[in-house]
């Protein structure tokens, strides 16, 4: 027997990829052939790019790092921060997982999971010190490491090839075996594991609804989906269902 309380304390997980930041004019990375200066990221997001061309690399994420102070979380990013508040306040649970390095959610008011770092983060391959920052956005300058003084701290991303932090791909699946409900928005899921969460939520019986102006892998397993832009279905999705 369970309690009409107990009946609501649904799970519910959201998993974002670069197309909720479309809206705020941050680009997605394989959409209008993904090109950054004739180069695909995935060339640039390396390892083993940083020891070939650590000055790309860091022109790379320098951009993005500054491109944050330029945009603005959009109402995608609004609405996922309500549905928190309204999910939490029927006693229900919330994740948000996100792919993006971009810290629109924080600012929406979520708390996500970020799969693949942060880009106000840096990080020292020496010492392992992680920094804050958003201060230091010259493209040309490296940060040296204030803790133990090593030349160039790196972006504190998670680049391919790179394996992911333990602990948060638990709890980012962890989410998706429990979850009741996914919705997943705005990814292309060619990245693993991240593309595994959906279907892993799948096998467990969630719900799954997508979001995505585009099909993916997912489109046909999905309960439901919604081909149009996070900013303009997920306000009017979640007014019209939960609101
Ligand atoms: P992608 O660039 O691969 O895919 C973006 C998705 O967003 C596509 O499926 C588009 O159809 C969709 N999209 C575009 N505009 C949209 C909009 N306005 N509203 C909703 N959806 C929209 O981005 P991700 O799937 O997030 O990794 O890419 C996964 C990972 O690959 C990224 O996290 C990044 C990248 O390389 C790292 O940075 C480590």
């Amino acid at each position: 027997m369970t309690t009409s309380a107990e009946q609501r304390a649904v799970h519910l997980l959201v998993l974002t990829g670069a197309g909720i930041s479309a809206d705020s004019g941050v680009r997605t990375f394989r959409d209008h052939g993904g090109l950054w200066e004739g180069q695909r990221p995935e060339d640039v997001a390396t390892p083993q790019a940083w020891r070939r061309d650590r000055r790309l690399v860091w022109r790379f994420y320098q951009q993005r790092r500054a491109q944050l102070g330029e945009v603005s979380p959009n109402p995608a990013h609004a609405a996922l921060a309500d549905l928190e508040r309204q999910a939490k306040l029927a006693g229900g649970a919330f994740t948000l997982v996100t792919q993006n390095v971009d810290d629109l959610h924080e600012r929406a008011g979520s708390q996500p999971i970020h799969m693949h770092g942060e880009l106000a983060w840096l990080r020292c391959e020496r010492c392992e010190r992680r920094v804050r920052d958003l201060e230091h956005l010259s493209p040309d300058e490296f940060v040296p490491c204030p803790a133990c003084g090593h030349d160039a701290l790196r972006p504190d991303i998670v680049w391919f090839g790179e394996p992911l932090d333990p602990h948060v791909l638990g709890a980012a699946f962890e989410a998706a075996d429990a979850c009741d409900a996914l919705i997943c928005v705005g990814s292309s899921l060619e990245v693993e594991p991240a593309a595994s969460i959906p279907f892993r939520s799948i096998r467990r019986g969630a719900v799954v609804i997508e979001i995505n102006p585009a099909p993916t892998s997912l489109t046909e397993h999905a309960d439901a989906g919604i081909r149009g832009n996070a900013a303009e279905v997920l306000p009017v999705l979640f007014r019209e269902v939960w609101g």
